[in-house]
């Protein structure tokens, strides 16, 4: 199926590694110019040399702290500069850290605020110009099932990211028809950070193997965690116009873990 978003250009943040690089790849392979973001500027590098070679379009690779407003204006800046508009913008971001709520302070809540919302608010803000004057302006803002259903010990998570969804669904109205906005919500993928997570459980003992550890998080219907490539691929068609008539939808990709019917 051919998404047709060849040429167009997308902005994915938190992207060197995990969804935010899966939907990077996915909009690359698809044709698109990408602009990826992260912190760790040799990790930028190495992602941009893998996704140079996955589709016909460029790759920029933008270094910046999505925690920083003036790294974000940077951003959607060297994006026009480079390509001269934006069509798409993708948001990841690093998640909170786990914890019961009595664990955590004003500053994990503040911190877990800036991270999560206010680089959406800031990317929607500095972005929205280019997404409107494109004729297939889209976002699509990568969060958590966390917002469907709590998860034990993730109170930041479940509290903060529900935010988010509040700011898409209005953008969804505000900035329509011109620029549509949707929402993905991963269950566990087997991304850098679920490896990492099921490494340091070894290491204390808690399981024999990466398998076993990792079979933990497979507490789903399909009994296994998602690729990462699987929500790439949903966050190219919510960019694409072939779900063009999709606008403030938030879509569970958890393989079926989350209990709600709807
Ligand atoms: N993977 C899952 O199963 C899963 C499930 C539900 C929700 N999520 C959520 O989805 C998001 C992405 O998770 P992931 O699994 O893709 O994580 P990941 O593999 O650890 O990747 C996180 C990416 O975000 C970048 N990043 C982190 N903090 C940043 C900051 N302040 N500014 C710019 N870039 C930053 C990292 O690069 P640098 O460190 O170099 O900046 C990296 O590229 C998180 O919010 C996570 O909580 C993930």
């Amino acid at each position: 199926m051919d998404l047709q978003i060849e040429g167009n250009t997308a902005v994915v943040t938190a992207s060197s590694s995990g969804l935010g690089k899966a939907s990077a790849k996915a909009l690359a392979r698809e044709g698109a110019d990408v602009v990826i973001n992260g912190r760790d500027e040799d990790r930028l590098e190495e992602t941009r040399d893998e996704l140079e070679e996955v589709g016909p379009g460029s790759v920029l690779a933008q270094q910046g702290d999505l925690t920083e407003k003036e790294d974000i204006e940077a951003l959607i800046e060297a994006t026009v500069d480079e390509f001269g508009g934006i069509d798409h913008l993708v948001t990841s971001a690093g998640g909170p850290p786990s914890g019961p709520f009595l664990e955590t302070d004003d500053e994990d809540w503040y911190e877990a605020y800036d991270l999560l919302v206010m680089s959406v608010v800031r990317l929607a803000r500095e972005a929205e110009p280019y997404l409107t004057e494109s004729d297939h302006g889209t976002i699509v803002n990568i969060t958590s099932r966390s917002v469907k259903e709590a998860i034990d010990s993730l109170v930041l998570s479940n509290s903060v990211r529900m935010s988010v969804i509040g700011l898409e669904k209005t953008l969804s109205k505000e900035f329509a028809p011109d620029v549509r906005a949707n929402a993905v919500l991963p269950g566990p993928h087997e991304t850098e950070r679920i490896e990492n997570l099921v490494n340091q459980a070894i290491d204390r003992g808690d399981y024999d193997s990466y398998e076993e550890g990792l079979a933990d998080w497979a507490n789903n219907p399909l009994e296994r965690v998602g690729d990462p490539m699987e929500l790439g691929n949903t966050v190219a068609f919510l960019s694409s116009p072939l779900s063009g008539y999709i606008n403030g939808e938030s879509i569970l990709i958890d393989g079926g873990s989350t209990g709600a019917n709807l």
